[in-house]
């Protein structure tokens, strides 16, 4: 399948609507554009919002039985390249927290075998007609046995897909999986800049901890970094 086109980052986005950046690229409904895969709300519930429902009911629509279906499902090798691209979007647009340097799919790729060989790490990714449009991973935070069910989130969604609920998504999956791994909580470790993942957080639940000052040594220097903490709700915290 032939990438969709892009578009740019969300923000931009937000601020105009769906149906400007439809005949900027392409008809709605056609495959080659983004927007395509959002048609009848398939996606996140913040596509029901009032602006973005107007929008696409006055657009030529898919029908169900066309309508393509986000699938959230576990990483494998296959989805190393897609991966990776992803991730070093983010580099590239400064958000990603630790990283200033683009990721090798190699090194993707062994990412991904552990998780395989980890259950209680998981990569999920969101799928689309085989296209990847982001994923998330449940990664180790501290092993000492008092942290030890605390896991550290990281997430990314491909440029020309943010803004239409495929993070929400993807955050909603590996929280319940987090749950049923048996965490108590998930931590985050967002640069303050990052204006959409602080978003996003405050959309599923999490909570701002605190700022670590000059935190994050990228490329451009030192960072502030804002911790966020989910609890994870089945899980009783005991209490000494
Ligand atoms: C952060 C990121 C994962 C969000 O994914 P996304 O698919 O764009 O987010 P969603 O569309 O699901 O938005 C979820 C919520 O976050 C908020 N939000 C996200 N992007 C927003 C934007 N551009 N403007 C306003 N609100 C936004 C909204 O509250 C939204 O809820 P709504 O849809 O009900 O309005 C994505 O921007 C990304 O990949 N960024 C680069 C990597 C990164 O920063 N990762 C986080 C640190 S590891």
């Amino acid at each position: 399948m032939s990438p969709p086109a892009r578009r740019p980052p969300g923000p931009s986005v937000r601020q105009g609507t769906i149906a400007s950046h439809c005949n900027k690229l392409a008809p709605c409904g056609q495959v080659g554009c983004a927007t395509d895969f959002f048609v009848g709300g398939t996606f996140g519930s913040g596509f029901y919002d009032q602006q973005r429902v107007g929008v696409i009911k006055s657009g030529a629509m898919s029908t169900a039985s066309t309508r393509p279906q986000l699938q959230i499902r576990p990483a494998h090798e296959d989805d190393a390249a897609s991966m990776c691209e992803l991730f070093n979007e983010a580099v590239q647009d400064h958000l990603e927290t630790f990283d200033s340097d683009p990721r090798a799919v190699d090194d993707q790729r062994l990412l991904i075998a552990a998780a395989e060989q980890d259950p209680k790490h998981p990569i999920l990714v969101a799928d689309v007609r085989n296209w990847i449009a982001g994923w998330v991973v449940l990664a180790p935070y501290d092993t000492r046995i008092a942290l030890d069910d605390i896991g550290e989130v990281f997430i990314y969604v491909r440029r020309t897909f943010r803004s239409y609920g495929v993070g929400r998504q993807l955050m909603r999956a590996i929280q319940e999986a987090a749950g049923k791994l048996g965490y108590r909580k998930l931590i985050g470790r967002i640069l303050v800049e990052n204006r959409d993942g602080l978003l996003l957080c405050r959309a599923t639940g999490w909570r701002e901890v605190g700022r670590h000052s000059a935190h994050a040594r990228l490329n451009d220097g030192l960072h502030d970094v804002m911790m966020v903490e989910y609890l994870i709700p089945s899980s009783p915290v005991p209490h000494s």
